[in-house]
């Protein structure tokens, strides 16, 4: 029994998550033209998941919020190199290794059957085990030229069906995809 895997995330048009150093300065400026009240159906997204996994490069992105934004949805945090999470963070929060398939089995067997995959490295983990089903791309009408990729170095091609598009006044595109069984 294991977990499946969902990605709900932004792009440059380009293709990068973040610039290289990881500042994501250009999304934070993309959203300022959002009106109030639009979320481009983040909080449907999240009432669809039983937990989030959460590499541990985006993880330290999180630590600098002002505000925990993930309620009592459980966050694992993916990493080989941390030995233990920081102090004064919600018990939702939890510490994991092992493989994407070992962390999707223990998700699974915690009752956690639908995981939002978030951070470059570990959506292309999960892609490459096969545990992604369905990644929402929204793409943000600017080029970077440069940055963290959110896909890459995956091994055999990826096949998907496009499921939807939503296009907003303010520039933002969103992609619905269906991730195919592998051939
Ligand atoms: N545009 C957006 O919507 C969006 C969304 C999310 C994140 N971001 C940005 O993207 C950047 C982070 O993405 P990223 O691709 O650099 O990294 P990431 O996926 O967030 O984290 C990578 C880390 O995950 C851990 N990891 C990866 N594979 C693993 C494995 N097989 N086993 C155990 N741990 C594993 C490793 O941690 P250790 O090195 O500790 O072992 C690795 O360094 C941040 O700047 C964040 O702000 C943007």
């Amino acid at each position: 029994m294991s977990a499946r895997g969902a990605v709900f995330i932004a792009t440059s048009l380009d293709g990068f998550i973040a610039r290289e150093d990881g500042r994501i300065d250009w999304l934070l400026q993309a959203n300022e033209a959002v009106p109030p009240g639009e979320d481009c159906g983040y909080a449907a997204f999240m009432a669809t998941v039983d937990a989030i996994v959460m590499g541990r490069a985006t993880f330290e992105q999180v630590l600098a919020f002002a505000d925990w934004p993930y309620g009592t949805t459980p966050l694992m945090v993916w990493s080989r190199r941390l030995q233990a999470l920081p102090a004064g963070l919600p018990p939702t929060v939890s510490l994991h290794a092992g493989s994407a398939t070992e962390l999707a089995a223990h998700a699974a067997q915690h009752g956690h059957g639908r995981l939002y995959v978030d951070g470059g490295r570990t959506i292309q983990a999960f892609l490459a085990a096969h545990l992604i089903d369905e990644p929402t791309i929204t793409v943000i009408p600017i080029l970077l030229g440069r940055g963290r990729p959110l896909f890459g170095g995956m091994g055999p091609d990826v096949h998907l069906t496009h499921l939807s598009t939503q296009a907003w006044p303010f520039g933002f595109v969103q992609n619905r995809y269906a991730v195919a069984a592998p051939a």
